[in-house]
Parts: structure tokens; sequence; C-alpha cells
């Protein structure tokens, strides 16, 4: 991260301070000290010493949040740094509110040794605007024959183990990881998907896809993937999460195995809960992702799974990428979509349709991802980084990719009329973003 002269102490009083790692919803001020949140309380009176040296904000009518938590996120750097580098994503990052994100390996090369995880590192520090997290591959290459090595990964600073982008299909070999994972105390993450039941699709499997003639990804190639690892993490006790969940049934899944005691979590991403599959009518590549966006019987199951707790986690899966890759026919086109600049506007729909509230809907992108990734973020406790997102909920706009910090332009979301953003965005009691 920068060091700027924008470091230093702040009171914001008078906001709606959400706090959910301690279940507070309430007016306050909230004063910052030494890159510290060093109390929130009604009234603070500072004393004169105090009141010299902090910049005062008023932040009536706004939420002050701890600093948004994105555990999903590609990055694309080393290796595709025209799609996205850890410069712009996590630019992107700040802007949309986040001050933290963790970065999926696929990239080239792969995350799967501690030199990757190191310059990831390094990179950020000197070039990123907002904390990051390495996310480590499960298995080197990302070929799924042999586990990466979690011991030195875990020691370079990964903090969770992923072949994200593609599912591990050898049984044995994902048992072994959340064995081994175990060791390291790293969290596994999968991307639940059987090829053979997914290979060649292009979209959902269903009414839409039969009647545009393009080959379906069927609910069940996600849930038959889902209902294995669940399996494995009984029988390991290893640590799961599950990405990118899409389906009703997955839902249904996670849910049982949560009832039954298992240590599994699971995330969606706003195009799961806001996109159907009748979009891709048009043929439109924009709307191509994998797992597809689904069905408004899936998006109900995935808002219900999100209010009772089942989903513990909104992230965004951004998948930037240019349009070499995006631009073409829709079998062609490659699968993803950009969402670090989107995704708060999206979940604050989720809040004023009454699915969740804004304590719910901001532990899901900042005290939940943090304690499922084991790291010192997602508070306002007193003592803890001052890490915050100042939200304007009620600011009316319309989303505009050109406006966008992000390299690339594959969002869905172009044009929609939204309602509610991050206005001022601090990492570590710095500044990094700020209307
Ligand atoms: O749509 C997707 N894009 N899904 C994935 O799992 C990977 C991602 C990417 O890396 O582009």
């Amino acid at each position: 991260m920068k060091s700027d002269e924008n470091s230093g102490a702040f009171i914001f009083r008078n906001g709606r301070v959400l706090d959910p790692s301690r279940e507070f919803d309430r007016v306050a001020d909230v004063l910052v000290l030494d890159g510290r949140i060093a109390e929130v309380n009604a009234g603070l009176d500072l004393g004169s010493d105090i009141s010299a040296r902090v910049r005062a904000i008023d932040a009536s009518g706004k939420w002050i949040v701890p600093g948004l938590i994105d555990m999903h996120v590609h990055l694309r750097e080393p290796g595709e740094e025209y799609k996205e580098t850890i410069a712009s994503g996590t630019a992107a990052a700040v802007a949309g509110g986040f001050t933290g994100v963790a970065c999926m390996p696929n990239t080239h090369p792969v995350n799967d040794c501690a030199a990757i995880t190191q310059f990831i590192l390094e990179r950020a520090k000197y070039h990123g605007s907002c904390r990051v997290f390495p996310v480590a591959a499960i298995s080197r290459n990302l070929e799924g024959n042999n586990l990466a090595e979690y011991g030195e990964l875990r020691d370079a600073g990964a903090v969770a183990v992923s072949d994200d982008g593609r599912p591990v299909t050898n049984a044995l070999l994902m048992r072994r990881a959340l064995e081994y994972a175990q060791t390291f105390d790293l969290l596994v993450i999968a991307h639940s998907e059987d090829p053979s039941l997914s290979g060649g699709g292009l979209m959902n499997e269903g009414e839409v896809s039969t009647r545009l003639g393009l080959r379906g990804i069927p609910n069940a190639a996600e849930e038959v993937m889902i209902a294995r690892d669940l399996l494995l993490a009984e029988l390991t006790g290893g640590r799961l999460h599950i990405a990118h969940v899409s389906t009703a049934g997955s839902v249904e899944l996670i849910r049982a195995a949560k009832a039954r005691g298992l240590s599994v979590t699971a995330e969606t991403a706003p195009h799961y809960f806001t996109l159907t599959d009748d979009l891709i009518s048009g043929f439109d590549p924009v709307y191509k992702v994998n797992p597809p966006i689904r069905s408004s019987r899936d998006i109900a199951a995935i808002k219900q799974g999100l209010a009772d707790g089942t989903l513990d986690v909104i992230a965004s899966d951004h998948a930037p990428h240019s349009v070499v890759e995006k631009d073409l026919e829709f079998e062609f086109a490659a699968n993803g979509m950009i969402g670090l600049e989107s995704s708060l506007p999206l979940i604050l729909e989720l809040v004023r349709e009454g699915v969740l509230s804004p304590l719910q809907a901001i532990a899901k992108m900042s005290s939940n991802p943090a304690s499922i990734l084991k790291i010192p973020f997602g508070t306002l406790r007193s003592g803890a980084p001052a890490d915050i997102t100042v939200i304007d909920p009620d600011v009316e706009y319309v989303l505009d990719v050109n406006r966008f910090r992000s390299k690339s332009r594959n969002c869905p979301f172009h044009g929609r009329p939204a309602r509610g953003r991050a206005i001022m965005t601090l990492v570590g009691g710095e500044v990094a973003f700020s209307e």
C-alpha cells in the first residue's frame, strides 16, 4: 500500500455505525488515531489536544462499516496484465468500498509456489491500494494431479488454497487437500463443477438454452461436486468453503450440511441473485460466466440462503477479460464478469427488498469473510486496524463502466440505475479512495 499525505487522524461524526462483529447498529462517532480504531461511541468528547489533530467528517446520513472484504477476485497479475493488474484491480476495489481482496491463483504462472505468493504481496505492497490476500493453488499448476506445497505457501502469506476456475475432479486429491491444509490451518475453497456434466456447456440448462440451441450446464453439475466435497469435509474435518454458489439445490445441500454441524461455509456473487438466464436470449457474451446465471427459482433460493445464513459471504468473483476474449460469438467468449465496482449497490438492493438487514448485508462483506479467512479485519473494535468504508446508502446514479478503475469492461450491469455506493475508503487509517 502507498503511504501518503492523506494518512492521519479522523473523527467521523454521527454516522450510522454498522459493526456486525459485535452486532452494533447505532448512530455514533468513530475516532481513528495512528491507523487504528481508537473509539466508537455516541457524542465522543475529544478534548482540545486530540481535536486539534483530527480531521472531523460529518457522516450524518451515511453508514460507517468495517472495510469491506471481497474474498473472490481475479487480479490477473502475473501474466495477464492487459486484463487487470494488482494496481488497477485494487484501485477498482477501493472505489467499490473494499479494503481487502483475496486473489485467485489462476494467473500465469499459477500461484502454486512461495515465489509467486511473495511476488503478489510485493506488488501489492508497492502498487496496491488495498490489502491483498493471496489464495494459492490446491494442485500444482492447477492440473489436479499433485498437491502444491501448502507449508511454504502459508509461510509466504497465502490465506487459502483453491483451484478456482477449475474443479478438482479427483476425489482422492481433494481428500488429501482437505487433510493436508489442516496442518497449516488453510481454508480449502472449492470450485464445484463436475466437468463430465458441464463439459461443452455454455449456459444454464433449461428452457432458454433449449430455445437458443446452446448446450446447457445442468444445476446437477454444481450440486454433485458440492455433495462430494461436503462428504469429504465430513470425512477429513477440513475447513471447506464453497465458492460462487448458483443453484437452489446447492443451497439445500449446504444448509443440510450445516445442520449436521459441518465446518463448511459458502459464498454467492451478486450476479447469481440479480441476473436470470433469459438475458442470454440476445447472445450477449457479457452474460457468460461459470457457473452460469440461472433461473428465477434459483435466485429465490439464493436469496433465502443469504437470509437464513446458509450463504455466509457475498463475493464478486471479479473476472476481468479484454475484448479479445470477450467480444466474440457467445460460444467462443471467455467466462467471467467484473464486479468490484458494482457489488455494493447490488447488495444494497437486497437490503431495500427486505432480504437482508443492513447489518446482515455488511456482515457478508466484512466480518464473515474475515473470520472465514482468519484475517484480523472486518471489525470496528477499538484497537483494530482502521479499515473503514463510508457508504452513502441513498445516492442515486447509473452504473457506468467507463468510469470504472478496472482495466476491463466486461460488466453486465452497465447502464443499470443504482442507489448507494462507497464515498470514502480508509485502509489502515489512510484514505485510499474518496469521492
Ligand atoms: O466465469 C468465471 N471466470 N468463472 C471462473 O471460475 C473463473 C473465472 C475467470 O478466471 O475468468
